[in-house]
């Protein structure tokens, strides 16, 4: 089949890459040149693994196109994904801007007598697709446009894996009132026509037995915003119970694995640390409490969910803090802190909302300065301080020049090779033998028989 995708981000680049590799021919549109240009040379622009393999095999095989030409991108094609952006905005609200404008560019140069299936991918709030519908309507009476609301659930770091092994796939359509219509059946054949098409596009992962799910554009788009909202739930919950556990002598670890062994909990995200970042759980938790505050529902959960986050990121600023009054009658001016990881999560050079950008901002107005490492996000981190700040901060190439002299490390993203350090190397290269552990990935007793204090979250 052939289909476009509008936005080179993450959502569009993965989906175009991987409905190419199913076989589709593919054409990925964006108004940035350079960005094009970059990724026909097989520069991604964002750490994803495996992702530049399948996105060079593709163009190789001459499945995966790149373009500017929105016009010839929409007139060859008979599918159409929406994954530009929905950044969220200062009130919370989701901005729809770019939704709105690819959804024009459609409309206006769709080719008579044709039939397109759009297909909303970007998280929209509810009502997002009727909004399209409409807009249709009005920029071209005649388009022959069904607009279908698809949510992506992939990761970073495991996105193309999540592309091809979804639990779900949710295919959102309008729900038409059999009274209420002069081409009922027009439109309904023309709704019919655009999942059935959805389904081809995914006949590929639909060997593997995954459930469709047909619902309505509200429900559709509002699984996506309760998912998301769910997941970020969990991980606040358990890390108000490290919060707690800290104070009482109990283990958060051994708690979390207690837990998920009922299966109505499940062990998933329940992993304690020092907060959840990312370009969906912040942005989504709270465009889904706007949402019901406009629709006069006060959640103070999802207000708390957040609100819990916010502190937990820098939870692990006061236990440094502490550390250095109670054991070493110290402050933290002028001492030296390392930070092994900067993206908010292993495997991808993501730092939006990372935990370490609030970690090294705190830390810095304590007066310390800053010896961080991470192993592919540093350029992306260097944006996030202002000049100040990055007069602070000496971003290092490896593990070992990063503790060189240092008075304390902390492990703030848990990438593989933070889970194999050399301590006795380290041991001869820092002032204090301190390890701070956000992401709790090691034992603390196998810290402390290397001759290591060891502070963890939630873990006494
Ligand atoms: C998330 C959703 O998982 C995905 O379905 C959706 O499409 C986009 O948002 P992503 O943000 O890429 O994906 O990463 P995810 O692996 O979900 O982690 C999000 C954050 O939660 C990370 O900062 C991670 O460190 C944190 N996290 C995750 C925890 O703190 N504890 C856990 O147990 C799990």
């Amino acid at each position: 089949m052939k289909i476009s995708i509008f936005g080179t981000g993450y959502v569009g680049l993965v989906t175009g890459a991987c409905l190419a590799n199913l076989g589709h021919i593919v054409t990925c549109v964006d108004i940035d040149q350079n960005k094009i240009n970059q990724i026909k040379q097989g520069s991604i622009p964002f750490f994803e693994p495996n992702l530049p393999e399948l996105v060079k095999k593709n163009i190789e095989k001459q499945r995966l196109l790149f373009t500017t030409d929105a016009k010839a991108a929409v007139e060859s094609a008979t599918a159409i994904f929406n994954c530009v952006g929905t950044p969220g905005k200062e009130d919370g609200t989701a901005n729809l801007t770019y939704i709105f404008t690819v959804t024009k560019t459609v409309a206006e140069h769709i080719l008579e007598n044709k039939h397109i299936t759009l297909i909303n991918k970007s998280t929209v709030p509810p009502g997002t697709a009727k909004q399209c519908q409409d807009l249709i309507s009005q920029t071209n009476p005649n388009a022959n446009i069904t607009v279908i609301s698809n949510p992506e659930f992939l990761k970073e770091g495991a996105a193309v894996y999540d592309f091809t092994h979804p639990d779900r796939i949710v295919i959102g359509t309008q729900k038409l009132d059999s009274n209420n219509l002069d081409s009922f059946e027009q439109k309904q054949s023309n709704i019919n026509q655009a999942i059935q098409t959805v389904k081809k596009i995914y006949l590929g992962r639909t060997r593997l037995y995954i459930p469709f799910i047909e619902t309505n554009w509200e429900t559709s788009e509002m699984i996506k915003y309760a998912s998301n909202a769910f997941l970020a739930t969990k991980i606040s919950f358990i890390n108000e119970i490290a919060n707690i556990s800290d104070k009482v002598n109990a283990d958060i670890k051994v708690i979390a694995q207690a837990m998920g062994m009922d299966y109505r909990i499940s062990p998933k995200f329940l992993g304690a640390g020092i907060g959840y970042g990312g370009s969906c759980f912040g942005k989504d938790v709270r465009a889904l409490e706007t949402i019901a505050t406009q629709n006069n529902i006060s959640s103070k959960l999802l207000y708390q969910v957040d609100n819990t986050n916010k502190k937990q990121k820098t939870i692990i600023v006061d236990k440094i803090k502490n550390y250095f009054k109670e054991k070493l009658d110290q402050t933290l001016e002028g001492k030296t802190i390392t930070i092994l990881g900067l993206s908010f999560k292993p495997k991808t050079s993501d730092m939006r909302e990372a935990p370490s950008i609030d970690i090294i901002k705190e830390l810095i107005k304590l007066e310390a300065n800053i010896q961080a490492y991470d192993p592919i996000a540093t350029n992306e981190a260097r944006k996030c301080f202002t000049e100040n700040e990055l007069n602070k901060i000496s971003f290092k190439t490896n593990i070992l020049e990063a503790c060189q002299s240092s008075d304390a490390i902390v492990i703030v993203t848990e990438w593989d090779e933070f889970r194999t350090l050399n301590l006795q190397l380290i041991k001869q290269l820092t002032k204090n033998n301190i390890i701070f552990d956000g992401r709790n990935i090691y034992e603390p007793e196998l810290i402390q028989e290397e001759g290591f204090d060891y502070i963890g979250i939630g873990r006494s």
